[in-house]
């Protein structure tokens, strides 16, 4: 079972050499009775010749070989016949006359191409009921050394940087403030719970109490959220905390982390420092607090062009304390009578009333409410919008905060479908990574009737905006920041709350959490702090994302090993399942399916 090379090394230079390889069947061609067999390692591949010719008793062995057998073999390095050289192969120039064969496992024919075509093809629940044969296809194969070459910069990173990784425990309190949590119940204390930790937050803070100074921790987190291509209910943080550091320290910092994984991993060499966008301009730009920054399609503010309209959809929104805001998606006049109402029903999801639109074809607007405009609100229109033959608009008239999350959306899914026309490109390696700050400390949540913490409620305000936090919370700008790249929040973080008495003040006067709640879920960290608390902050990466990024794909799913699907499920091993009533019983638990 020993080899004397892998399947990536052996070339001319190696010509009548004995050797032996390990490996996969990848493929088998016969030409006449000589079996061709593509060996496979982890690094590469070598042709084996079996030749029944020569050696009947070896060819038959090798005539009963399926493909993703493990095999042995061992041989001399022959040059390949004039004609049949791979010249894209890196061993294309030889091959190994076979001369022994070992079989240690015969396959059973695997349930899907285990190429990069074939495999991208199927079904997404397949390959994660087989991940073991998938993850055997080169392009999962390569995502899992990017993660682990992106992992090993990090850790290099911040060891130079003088900082210690430190573990937290993943049994922690619950904190049922954040994500919805997973409980897990202890069997000694009958009726209590732990909760996974969601992150190390409290943990990390409360390392900087303890005087560690520069934390940071690859942490594994957990949160009971709905699924999607970027969330997973078990990802992984690169987590960080500081002592004694600005808000400029962790744009530097990170900048230098980010910079050392795209060198290391593609060899990249990016330019720092990264851009930076107030919360607000994101918002009012792009609709959204992550903007994808590759491509335009900005949105546009009409309130003043609109606030007298006899159209009175947009007249009233005005009116009301709402704004009109527009996209001009260039070029996209031809969509579709299905791509439109695609695009109204997720305006619609988004609280919508309509998406009014403009389409400039044929020298003149199809529209439904162009008959409503007068003709300044038309010339406005044009000079603002930057109308021409061959583009259509969107409006949304609604509050702020609607209409930005609603055109935020129509521009990524325009963009799609202008890419689709090829009519715009959008590159996965055009990195443009982007600086959310100043954002608010709060946000008023109408549904609650309350104020929120926008980050976490450890986040510190902005020291001259601390008066505001008894009269006008909102006014209060936090020591937040978020890093953005093409349109996926990475990472976030802050500058913190060192000092018990605003902490207290935050969560009590506040987010109006009752003092003896505040007591019991958070008395030990005030405690903490009246015990010599520096000054600190930190953010944290989604590592998972970070990766996906790097290797071009959308789903973080293909850069974990062994995801859940979209409905949390390991498809694999089958999880979750019931267990026992003993079991059960032994944890104090009873259970009330829905019927
Ligand atoms: P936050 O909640 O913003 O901050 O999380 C930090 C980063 O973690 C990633 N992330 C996820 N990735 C995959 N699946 C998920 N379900 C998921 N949820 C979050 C994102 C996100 O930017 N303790 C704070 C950080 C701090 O203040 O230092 C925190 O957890 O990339
Ligand atoms: P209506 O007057 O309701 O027939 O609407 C005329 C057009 O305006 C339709 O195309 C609607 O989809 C659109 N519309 C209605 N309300 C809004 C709104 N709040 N924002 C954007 N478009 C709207």
């Amino acid at each position: 079972m020993k080899r004397t090379h892998h399947c990536a090394q052996l070339s001319a230079a190696d010509l009548g050499s004995s050797v032996s390889l390990i490996g996969w069947v990848d493929s088998i061609r016969d030409h006449g009775g000589i079996l061709f067999i593509d060996l496979r390692d982890r690094k590469g591949i070598t042709q084996v010749k079996f030749d029944p010719h020569v050696n009947a008793a070896l060819g038959a062995q090798a005539a009963t070989l399926k493909p993703e057998s493990v095999i042995g073999v061992s041989g001399t390095i022959v040059a390949r016949p004039e004609g049949t050289v791979n010249k894209t192969l890196p061993t294309g120039a030889i091959e190994v006359d076979a001369a022994e064969l070992t079989i240690h496992n015969l396959s059973e024919t695997p349930p899907f191409p285990l190429d990069d075509v074939g495999g991208d093809k199927v079904n997404e629940d397949l390959r994660l009921t087989y991940r073991y044969l998938d993850l055997r296809r080169p392009k999962m194969r390569k995502n899992l050394q990017v993660r682990h070459k992106a992992t090993k910069a990090i850790r290099d990173y911040f060891d130079a940087q003088e900082f210690i990784e430190v573990e937290t425990p993943a049994l922690f309190k619950s904190t049922p403030e954040g994500a919805r949590e997973y409980l897990v119940p202890s069997r000694i204390h009958p009726g209590e719970f732990y909760a996974l930790s969601q992150s190390p937050q409290q943990f990390k803070q409360i390392l900087m109490v303890a005087g560690v100074e520069r934390y940071f921790q690859i942490a594994r987190c957990f949160r009971d959220e709905d699924l999607r291509a970027d969330r997973q209910m078990e990802f992984t943080q690169v987590d960080v905390e500081a002592s004694f550091i600005t808000r400029e320290d962790v744009y530097r910092l990170f900048e230098g982390m980010v910079r050392k994984v795209w060198l290391d991993v593609l060899g990249t060499d990016l330019a720092t420092p990264f851009q930076r966008m107030a919360y607000s301009e994101a918002m009012n730009r792009f609709g959204v607090d992550k903007p994808d920054l590759r491509f335009g399609l900005e949105l546009t503010d009409l309130s003043d062009t609109f606030k007298d309209s006899a159209f009175k959809v947009f007249q009233a929104t005005v009116a009301g304390g709402g704004v009109i805001k527009a996209i001009n998606a260039k070029g996209l006049a031809d969509l579709t009578q299905g791509e439109l109402k695609n695009l109204e029903d997720i305006a619609k999801s988004l609280g919508a009333k309509g998406l009014a639109f403009i389409k400039a074809e044929k020298g003149e607007w199809k529209s439904p409410i162009v008959k409503f405009f007068s003709e300044a609100e038309k010339s406005a229109l044009t000079a603002k919008l930057g109308i021409e033959e061959g583009d259509v608009v969107f409006f949304a008239a609604a509050t702020w905060d609607k209409a930005c999350a609603i055109l935020g959306r129509i521009r990524l899914e325009a963009a799609q479908l202008l890419v689709k026309r090829g009519k715009m490109t959008i590159r996965h390696e055009d990195w443009r990574f982007l600086w959310v700050i100043d954002f608010p400390l709060m946000s008023y949540d109408e549904e609650r009737g309350g104020y929120a913490a926008t980050h976490h409620p450890f986040t510190s305000p902005v020291p001259e905006d601390i008066a505001f936090l008894d009269s006008d919370p909102r006014k209060v700008r936090g020591q937040h920041y978020d890093l953005v790249l093409n349109g996926m929040e990475l990472g976030g973080g802050s500058i913190r709350i060192h000092q018990p008495a605003l902490q207290k003040k935050v969560f009590e006067d506040v987010l109006k959490i009752p003092a003896d709640v505040v007591e019991s879920r958070f008395g030990y960290m005030l405690k903490a702090f009246t015990f010599g608390a520096p000054p600190h902050g930190g953010i944290a990466f989604g590592l998972d994302r970070m990766v996906a990024l790097l290797c071009g794909t959308t789903s973080i799913r293909d850069v974990i090993a062994f995801p859940k699907t979209q409905r949390g499920q390991d498809l694999m091993a089958q999880s979750p399942t019931p267990v026992t009533a003993k079991q059960l019983k032994e944890l104090h638990i009873q259970t009330v399916i829905p019927e």
